[in-house]
């Protein structure tokens, strides 16, 4: 009955409440205004955490009710703190029935609104603490009018905008007001210097602007302990008036439009602990009076515009604990007592200091140097060596020296830093390898040396970091593969080794790092299958690019398929498996190893490895050419898994560049499903060196014709020399007495035939592309010539075109293996190329030389122009291109034998000089064919022709009679 009663006069109280207040105490004189009041506080707010359960309106007292403090005798609510309750909504009228309330705070909750203008009429509070929320609007002029006894407000972190009300300065008890983070605009007003009991002044991080009046009332204020003006627009001068503040600790004006100079009365204010001018327009030196401030602890006068150099009686700041001038003007040189301070965060970027600076850390000494926690030097004039003191700075959690010019290698002593959290070294002249001993920095975080001269490889100590986060490592010279154990460092999140010349495959463990947010390989020499997994599958093309040898849907190269099933080897093979020597031989890599040692290896990795689509050798020694020949063609698990002989003949596996790791990494197996092609001197395989490296094996088929180990060796080194960019690259040779390989660099992008003949539907070569290869081979064959090697055997399918577009000419010289320039073997030979071979070869009379390849390069010219293979047969007709494009040319229309898919889609004036001199090429007599030289002289006045001289070329094909 009474709760019914008691509810019913609560809804009248909470209707009439918000007409007149005085109303409801008079309507219900038995209810307590407090429990009255708080209740429709209450009403008005969202409490999703049910904080406020415990306030029961059936309750006579709140006394005992969550956040609420009485006044023991007056059982009265003198108290009301309900920070961080998640409460949302308005304040309503409520609490204004809480007469003697002397302490309001509400931080940190979700409340909106106004603040409402008759909560100033609270005359016993004391305390308001409105801070994190979202209370917004602007405060009434006159809120403050009758201020009565408050001592602190804070309305930090609100959305509060308009003036600070000047009735604020009437409040003359005020210690402490914080407004920080709030819009607050307009010039502050005066009045509040008047306030002599404030301590604490913090109007941070609002929109105020105007300067601070020079003749404020200081001598009222003096007693201020904290000002924090900062993130504001205030401007001019600091009045000297203010050097009165002499009780002032903390001063912070960062992120202002303060300009002039720093006053030297700055060096009165002896209680300063902590002086931030930060982000201001302070010009001039620093003065020398700052070392008068023997408590300061925090100097930040960083991104200003001070000049000179730093005063040495900073020195006298024993307690300095930050020290910052980043972003000044500061010149000079590094102050060796930077590094006695004892302080722990040292910042002098972006200056203009300079001179070397190993001085100072030549032989550091003493307990100063342990406590330094952040050394930022970065973006200065720096030279020298980084000395192997920095060793020394134990505690050293930051250390930035990037952007200055030190040079040298990185100090080993780098690794005692075990607290070191970020290394910045970029952008030096650094050189060296990245030390080994980085890995006993085992705090890292964050690795940049990126932009030095650093060679050798990316250590695998560097697993030891395991927190890394970032690892930048681009634009060094580093080679060798990326280490898998970096795939350890399971806080990975971004990765740049861009730039570097890193080869190898990426280990395939790399899919395991699940923080990855970039991984940048551009622009190395990696190979392979990028690792699986969705980051590397959706992986920016720019962060691969660059690597032409690299496969996956990323950079929109298929990979070669797995195989079904490896073929399988018996691994049974002990003693013989390492290489007898491995011997440095005029810079070749040379490795001798033993047939079963070859295969012993190559199965154990096929095995343990499983799925690599696995390659090359037959190396069943003991049986003939022909029998290994038929092997190759056998599948898994056939005649050939049984065991390999153990009578050891020894092969020999020379390597011309690079990579002393392939005898451990020859799993190779010669494997019919990676036949490249075959050709008239063998099968060609593509395999996969251990290092994730492709190459192409020839497998020589006419073993039987080649000459003695000697000869062989000789020659093929011989082919080896010619190193040309189109020539497909020989790099290196495997020989036992019925086996002989020859190791091509593997070109990626298929034969000339294929694109010409075999191109699927609207994918052919354009005429650019065209005048590149035929431009590209006649350079190659040039350089052949320059060497007394004649190629024999050009044609379409010999030139690669790699992934760039470059053609690159292989099989040349191989004529060479045989025992004798026999012209039966030879044509024999190179029979395939129906249509390419020179007249002379059917006259016996005739010498052979180096025209033939002419001969042949002009028959490929008119089949790269037309399109058309030199021998086409129709129904009942044979067409032999040369002959078809003479009998045009005679008819004027020789346009009408370029390639139809090219629809008309290049220039008249560069296709027929091209065809004219692809039938010069093919004379019939060699001697009225050009060499080489004088074909790649020809092509590119016809490309450029304003760069010849008096156009000769042009006139000789102009003007010449073919016949
Ligand atoms: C304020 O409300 C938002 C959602 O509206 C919530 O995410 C946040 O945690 C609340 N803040 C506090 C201090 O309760
Ligand atoms: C100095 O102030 C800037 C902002 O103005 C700040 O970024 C920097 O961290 C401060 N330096 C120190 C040592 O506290
Ligand atoms: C590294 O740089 C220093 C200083 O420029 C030079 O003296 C030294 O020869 C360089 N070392 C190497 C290996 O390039
Ligand atoms: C990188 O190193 C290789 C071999 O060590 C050298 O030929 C090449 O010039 C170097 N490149 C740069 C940019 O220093």
């Amino acid at each position: 009955m009474g709760t019914m009663l008691k509810k019913k006069s609560l809804f009248f109280v909470f209707t009439f409440l918000v007409l007149a207040p005085v109303f409801s105490r008079s309507l219900n004189p038995s209810l307590n205004d407090d429990v009255l009041g708080l209740i429709v506080f209450k009403a008005d707010i969202q409490d999703p955490n049910l904080k406020l359960a415990s306030w029961n309106e059936d309750d006579d007292s709140p006394c005992n009710w969550v956040g609420v403090k009485c006044n023991p005798r007056s059982n009265r609510v003198v108290e009301l703190t309900l920070d961080g309750f998640s409460l949302s909504g308005r304040i309503g009228r409520g609490l204004l029935q809480l007469q003697f309330l002397r302490k309001l705070s509400l931080s940190s909750n979700n409340l909106t609104g106004n603040i409402s203008p008759n909560l100033a009429k609270l005359q016993n509070l004391r305390t308001v603490d409105l801070s994190h929320n979202s209370l917004s609007g602007s405060i009434p002029d006159d809120f403050f009018k009758q201020c009565g006894s408050l001592r602190t407000i804070s309305l930090a972190k609100n959305k509060f905008s308009g003036k600070i009300p000047s009735s604020l300065s009437l409040c003359s008890t005020l210690a402490a007001i914080d407004l920080s983070s709030n819009q607050f605009s307009g010039v502050f007003p005066s009045g509040i210097w008047g306030l002599n009991a404030l301590r604490w002044l913090d109007l941070s991080d609002n929109l105020l602007e105007g300067e601070i009046p020079k003749g404020m009332e200081l001598g009222v204020v003096c007693c201020l302990r904290a000002i924090d003006f900062s993130e504001n627009s205030f401007s001019g001068n600091l009045p000297e008036t203010m050097q009165k503040l002499s009780l002032c600790n903390f001063m912070n004006f960062r992120k202002n439009l303060f300009s002039g100079e720093v006053p030297t009365w700055v060096g009165e204010m002896k209680s300063l602990e902590t002086l931030d001018l930060s982000g201001n327009k302070f010009s001039g030196e620093v003065p020398v009076s700052i070392g008068n401030l023997q408590p300061l602890k925090v100097l930040n006068f960083s991104a200003n515009e001070l000049t000179g150099s730093l005063p040495e009686s900073i020195a006298n700041c024993v307690n300095l604990v930050a020290l910052d001038f980043s972003q000044n003007l500061i010149k000079g040189a590094l102050p060796q007592w930077i590094f006695n301070l004892g302080s722990k965060e040292v910042s002098l970027s972006v200056d203009k200091i300079g001179g070397r600076m190993d001085g100072p850390l030549t032989s550091p000494k003493g307990s100063s140097f342990e406590r330094l926690q952040v050394l930022d030097l970065s973006h200065n004039g720096f030279s020298g060596e980084i000395a192997s003191g920095i060793g020394a700075l134990s505690s050293l959690q930051l250390l930035n020296l990037s952007k200055n010019s030190l040079a040298g290698p990185i100090p080993v002593t780098i690794g005692e830093l075990k607290a070191l959290g970020v290394l910045d070294l970029s952008e030096n002249w650094l050189n060296g390898t990245v030390p080994v001993e980085i890995g006993g920095a085992y705090s890292l975080k964050e690795l940049r040396l990126e932009g030095n001269f650093l060679v050798g490889k990316i250590p695998t100590s560097i697993e030891n970091c395991s927190a890394l986060t970032s690892l930048v490592l681009s634009k060094n010279n580093l080679t060798g593969p990326i280490p898998a154990a970096i795939a350890k460092l399971a806080n990975l999140q971004n990765v740049d080794l861009s730039f570097n010349s890193l080869s190898g495959s990426l280990p395939k463990q790399l899919a395991n790092l699940v923080h990855l947010l970039s991984f940048n390989i551009s622009q190395n020499h990696l190979q392979g299958e990028l690792p699986a997994g969705v980051f590397f599958n959706t992986i920016t093309p720019s962060s691969v690019s660059g690597n032409p040898s690299l496969c996956g849907s990323a950079v929109n190269k298929s990979c070669p398929a797995v195989l079904p099933k490896p073929i399988v080897l018996n691994p049974n093979s002990s003693s013989d498996a390492t290489p007898d020597s491995v011997a440095p031989n005029m810079g070749h890599k040379r490795i001798i190893l033993s047939i079963s040692a070859l295969i012993a290896i190559g199965a154990a990795a096929v095995i343990v490895i499983g799925v690599i689509a696995i390659t090359v050798l037959n190396l069943r020694v003991r049986s003939s050419t022909s029998r290994s020949a038929a092997a190759l063609t056998l599948s898994a698990g056939d005649d050939f898994s049984h065991s390999p002989t153990t009578d050891a003949n020894s092969g020999k596996l020379v390597m011309f560049s690079g990579e002393p790791d392939f005898s451990t990494g020859a799993h190779a197996l010669l494997n019919k499903d990676c036949e490249l092609g075959r050709g008239g001197f063998g099968a060609v395989y593509r395999t996969v060196l251990r290092d994730g490296r492709a190459v192409a094996i020839k497998k020589l088929t006419v073993s039987s014709l080649v000459k003695s180990q000697d000869d062989f060796e000789r020659e093929v080194k011989k082919l080896a020399k010619v190193r040309h960019p189109n020539l497909v690259a020989l790099d290196g040779y495997y020989w036992t007495q019925s086996l002989q390989l020859l190791i091509y660099e593997f070109v990626s992008g298929g034969s000339l035939y294929k694109h010409l003949h075999e191109g699927s539907g609207g994918n052919f070569l354009t005429w650019n592309e065209r005048f590149n290869i035929i431009l590209g081979t006649a350079k190659s064959l040039a350089r052949l010539h320059q060497s007394n090697i004649i190629h024999y055997n050009i044609k379409s399918s010999n030139v690669l075109i790699d992934s760039s577009g470059e053609p690159k000419v292989g099989d040349y010289g191989l004529a060479r293996l045989l025992p004798m320039l026999d012209r039966y073997v030879l044509s024999s030979k190179i029979q395939s190329a129906l249509g390419y071979m020179a007249p002379e070869f059917a006259c016996r009379t005739v010498k052979i030389t180096e025209k033939c390849d002419v001969y042949g390069f002009g028959v490929l010219v008119l089949e790269v122009v037309s399109g058309k293979r030199p021998v086409e047969y129709m129904e009942d007709d044979v067409v032999v291109l040369c002959d078809m494009v003479r009998g045009a040319l005679e008819e004027g229309r020789v346009e009408e034998c370029v390639d139809a898919r090219l629809q008309g889609k290049f220039p008249a004036e560069e296709a027929i000089p091209v065809m004219k001199l692809g039938l010069i090429c093919t004379s019939q007599v060699p001697s009225n064919r050009p060499d080489m030289g004088e074909v790649v002289n020809i092509l590119e006045l016809i490309r450029c022709p304003s760069e010849g001289q008096e156009g000769i070329g042009m006139n000789y094909l102009l003007n010449i009679s073919i016949n």
